[in-house]
């Protein structure tokens, strides 16, 4: 017997929901290669700035900020028209009055801008910048590569000594080991422009002769900037790269003078470094130094967590005087995957000062005058004032680890008083209210002596 078909008839449910469809569209989905950095996620980034922030101060970077949307020719100028960031990457647009506008894919030729435009060569030189903000670069997602992205930077413009060069490794190096990740560093020198015109002719006579081999990408990059050979990563190029000229075999006297006296810092600093002689880096503004920082045991899918170089020609390039300057930049997103396959504990942060509890209508008004106050006077105070019960809130004191909690009832209130508790014992005192702020504060104090002497008796 034939079996009759059964069509299904939308139920009411169902007709609803394609009728809500079609008046309220889907919620638009994140772009590809954007990522939302979730709150569970900020303790990473807030850590990473952290020791950003303290290693730039006791280094003397200043923080800059620069525009995210720049006018299109400073990336084409600095970086290079016939870069892939440049040709094929920049996020790229008219503005409504016509300009051509990017969305910066780096930081270097912005801060350069910056620099000139300010008239920073009259500061005292060299003028030492750090940034830290999101890039834009239409690449190819994959794993720690993004088409929005966070980079902290380091830039030190006006002076052409190579333990400027030296130094910005030291204070990278050790960026990574206070996080706790290994990291080696691969050394480069691409000379300046005179010494890299000789090379590139040396270069091109060396591939021209083997063309058919590059892939097509190379082939076209041999006529316009064969340089950028060097990076590539397919394997028949990388095999016919490797008999290739080194370009740190063809540097000027001065060139090779400034790379030994780099390597000779480096050496002094115990700073273990790799020289890689195909380190040319995708960006054409480099000048002799180029570095990068690897991972020490490549895990994963990584690749360089942070990569940078002199550029002793950008300023003038861009319309200023001559001026030496050397920088680098790291990936935040590729450091902190790099903190979590490392597992890397981050420290937590230090608990409030004190917690203040309330009981009943009158004391949360007074207790929310009293965070304030507190706050202004520079202790750290914390509160639920969305909860009643006491014990609840004193169990949110101590998840919170904070060591005094001040109660504030309704005889607390008649009283004029207030109530301290130690966390630590329970023990509790009655304190006049108008000097809560002064017994509290005694309290503290002595818990920090005491604190500290632990720790002198224990170092002894
Ligand atoms: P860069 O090598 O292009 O150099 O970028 C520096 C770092 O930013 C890279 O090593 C990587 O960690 C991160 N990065 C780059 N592109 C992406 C991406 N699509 N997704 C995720 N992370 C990425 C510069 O930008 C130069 N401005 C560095 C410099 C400063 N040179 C001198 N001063």
């Amino acid at each position: 017997m034939q079996k009759s078909k059964v069509t299904k008839t939308p139920d009411k449910a169902e007709e609803k929901n394609a009728e809500t469809e079609k008046r309220i569209p889907k919620c638009p989905q994140l772009l590809r290669g954007m990522k939302d950095i979730l709150p569970e996620s900020q303790k990473h980034w807030n850590y990473v700035r952290k020791i950003v922030e303290e290693l730039a101060e006791d280094y003397t970077y200043e923080r800059i900020d620069t525009p995210i949307l720049e006018e299109t020719s400073l990336f084409a100028r600095s970086v290079g028209e016939n870069t892939d960031i440049v040709e094929k990457e920049m996020f790229s647009f008219e503005d409504k009055g016509g300009k051509k506008v990017s969305l910066r894919p780096e930081n270097t030729a912005g801060i350069a801008r910056a620099y000139i435009e300010h008239g920073m060569l009259d500061r005292p030189q060299p003028v030492r910048f750090f940034y830290w903000g999101p890039f834009f670069r239409y690449d190819r997602p994959q794993a720690g590569r993004y088409r929005q992205f966070n980079q902290f930077g380091f830039e030190a413009i006006g002076d052409s000594n190579p333990i400027i060069d030296a130094q910005l490794i030291v204070m990278c190096q050790s960026l990574y080991q206070t996080i706790g990740i290994p990291v080696v560093t691969q050394i480069n020198s691409v000379g300046c422009r005179e010494c890299r015109r000789e090379y590139e002719q040396l270069l091109t006579d060396y591939l021209s002769s083997r063309k058919k081999f590059l892939c097509e990408d190379c082939k076209r990059r041999l006529t316009k900037n064969t340089l950028r050979i060097l990076d590539c990563k397919e394997k028949d190029c990388k095999e016919i790269l490797a008999d290739a000229p080194h370009i740190v075999d063809h540097l000027d006297e001065e060139c090779k003078a400034h790379f030994v006296k780099v390597l000779e810092y480096l050496d002094e600093a115990d700073i273990t470094y790799q020289l890689n002689p195909f380190l040319v880096r995708g960006l054409d503004y480099y000048t002799k130094t180029t570095f990068e920082i690897w991972p020490e045991k490549e895990e994963g899918s990584q690749s360089a967590l942070g990569g940078g170089g002199r550029y002793d020609d950008l300023v003038e390039v861009l319309g200023g005087r001559p001026t030496p300057a050397c920088g680098f930049a790291g990936g935040i997103e590729r450091l902190i995957i790099s903190m979590r396959e490392k597992e890397i504990v981050i420290p937590p942060p230090e608990p409030p000062d004190v917690f203040v509890a309330q009981l009943g209508e009158s004391a949360k008004k007074k207790a929310l005058r009293l965070v304030e106050d507190l706050r202004q006077k520079g202790i750290r105070a914390a509160s639920n004032f969305s909860t009643e019960g006491l014990k609840y809130q004193l169990s949110v004191a101590a998840k919170l680890k904070v060591r005094f909690s001040l109660i504030l009832g309704q005889k607390e209130m008649l009283d004029k008083t207030i109530l301290l508790r130690d966390m630590e014992g329970g023990s509790q005192e009655v304190v006049d209210y108008n000097k809560v702020y002064d017994e509290l504060k005694k309290r503290m104090e002595k818990v920090k002596a005491i604190i500290k002497n632990g720790n002198n008796h224990s170092e002894e």
